[in-house]
């Protein structure tokens, strides 16, 4: 941590038009989040004191979804995109009074480490740009470097020949002190090629002051930026191989990595074992020593040590499932918590519930929970019995040590020790089943 206060802005006001798409271009979903929820997350390792995002297109849309992301994150609104210095403008009467290092991160560019940002943010020099060695230095702005640091930035469209030249260019990160931002945004112009108000008119600005502006570099991938649906394909599959990678060195078994996928802010503990083609969504821990079996989809969920689940198990949201609780195929568990030693095998929907310890879950199990207009609570005691193809039909409640009938259809309260049976009696009719077939068979013969 640097030890100056910090606060971030993000740029997410573009409209993103090489997406093709009607939804705004930082909600596209990358590791399972909207790609502006990266800048996010990576932001929150400076633990700034204050987070603003400023949208543009889509604006109502981006407030939505950034308030899930980050529920003390502030929006700022830019109606018109003049340009970075424009937008970086919009977010400042959210940081009234603020005094520290405001760091500027673009809500597109998703990639930027979290080393990265600290070095950024502890360097001392009143304005630090974030810049790297290009490949191809293409439409970027160039940074003009002397003795004493970082000179100037020049946009590629008002660059000359010699300054094209250089392949040192600007990532679009940035860093300067709240108070010379507030001093020096304001001088921007838009005399420039692009008629834009370009924020990279900073670095000169400052070093006019006679002010200390430096570059810090960092690696040509931190810097991607997603512009088109292919840019944001190629670079699901780079977070993809990072986060499989990180998982292997972590300690984590993959059968076979290629075909797990992550979110940006899955966890998984040391020794645990993923099978092939297991889907993690966001919000998802799976403590060490647990086992998912092939062909899960986990999403808003936690499993415990020993736990084990699959192949072909639907976690959702809420779903926490405790120590040794055993999931078994073709089972969906929405918020519902499992206690220790649970045993849900086979053909199950359990939604809305609390079971308790121990308790075993019969195949073909379902917890009505909706009725059309509510959601209801189904609560089973510890070391229950639930016979196959129950229908607990909540809000309900079944007690310690019960057990249901096989075909039940669980509208009461079952006390502790009881067993409840709500099924119709059975009745045998003797020698009718060969009557009835003997009748079937003449009739078609005729
Ligand atoms: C910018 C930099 C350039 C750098 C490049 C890196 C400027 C003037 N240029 O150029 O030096 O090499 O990024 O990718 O800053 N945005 C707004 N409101 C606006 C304009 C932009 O929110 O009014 C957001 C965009 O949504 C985008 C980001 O700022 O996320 C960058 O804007 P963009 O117009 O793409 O800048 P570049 O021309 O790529
Ligand atoms: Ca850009």
């Amino acid at each position: 941590m640097s030890d100056n206060p910090v606060a971030l802005i993000v740029l997410a006001a573009g409209q993103g038009s090489r997406m093709q798409s009607d939804l705004p271009k930082v909600l596209h979903r990358l590791g399972g989040v909207p790609l502006v929820g990266h800048a996010l997350a990576v932001g929150r390792a400076l633990e700034p004191e204050q987070v603003v995002v400023v949208a543009g297109h889509g604006a109502e849309a981006v407030k939505k979804a950034v308030g899930k992301l980050d529920s003390e994150a502030a929006i700022a609104l830019q109606e018109e995109q003049l340009g970075t210095a424009h937008a970086v403008q919009q977010a400042l009467p959210h940081l009234e009074g603020f005094e520290g290092r405001v760091i500027v991160l673009y809500g597109d560019t998703p990639f930027i480490g979290e080393d990265t940002l600290l070095a950024l943010a502890s360097h001392h020099a009143d304005v630090v740009v974030l810049g790297f060695e290009a490949a191809d230095p293409g439409r970027y702005g160039r940074l003009v470097t002397g003795p004493e640091g970082l000179e100037r930035i020049v946009e590629y469209k008002d660059a000359d020949e010699a300054t094209r030249a250089i392949r040192l260019v600007n990532s679009g990160v940035l860093a300067a002190d709240a108070d010379l931002l507030r001093a020096l945004l304001p001088r921007i112009g838009n005399a420039n090629a692009a008629g834009e108000y370009y924020l990279t008119d900073i670095p000169a600005f400052a070093r006019a002051e006679g002010r200390r502006v430096e570059v810090v570099t960092c690696d040509e991938a931190e810097t991607l930026g997603i512009n088109t649906r292919e840019e944001l394909a190629a670079a699901e599959a780079a977070f993809q191989t990072r986060a499989r990678a990180r998982a292997l060195e972590d300690g984590v078994t993959l059968t076979d990595p290629a075909t797990v996928w992550f979110a940006l802010d899955t966890y998984v503990g040391r020794d645990a074992i993923i099978g092939q083609n297991v889907v993690f969504g966001p919000g998802v821990t799976v403590e060490s020593g647990a086992e998912i079996l092939p062909f899960c989809h986990l999403e808003g969920c936690h499993i415990s040590s020993g736990a084990t689940v699959g192949p072909f198990a639907r976690l959702r949201p809420g779903a926490e499932l405790g120590g040794d609780v055993h999931v078994g195929n073709f089972v969906e568990i929405k918020n519902s918590v499992l206690d220790e030693g649970v045993k849900v095998g086979h053909l199950t929907y359990l939604g809305d519930a609390h079971i308790g310890e121990a308790t075993n879950i019969g195949a073909g199990t379902v917890t009505c929970n909706y009725d059309g207009v509510g959601k209801h609570r189904t609560e089973i005691g510890a070391n229950a019995f639930i016979g196959s193809d129950t229908m607990l039909v909540a809000p309900v409640r079944v007690g310690n040590r019960a057990m249901t009938g096989s075909g039940s259809v669980i509208t009461e309260d079952v006390p502790d020790d009881a067993m409840a049976l709500g099924r119709s009696r059975q009745v045998n009719k003797p020698g009718l089943a060969t009557r009835l077939m003997q009748a079937l068979r003449q009739k078609k013969g005729q």
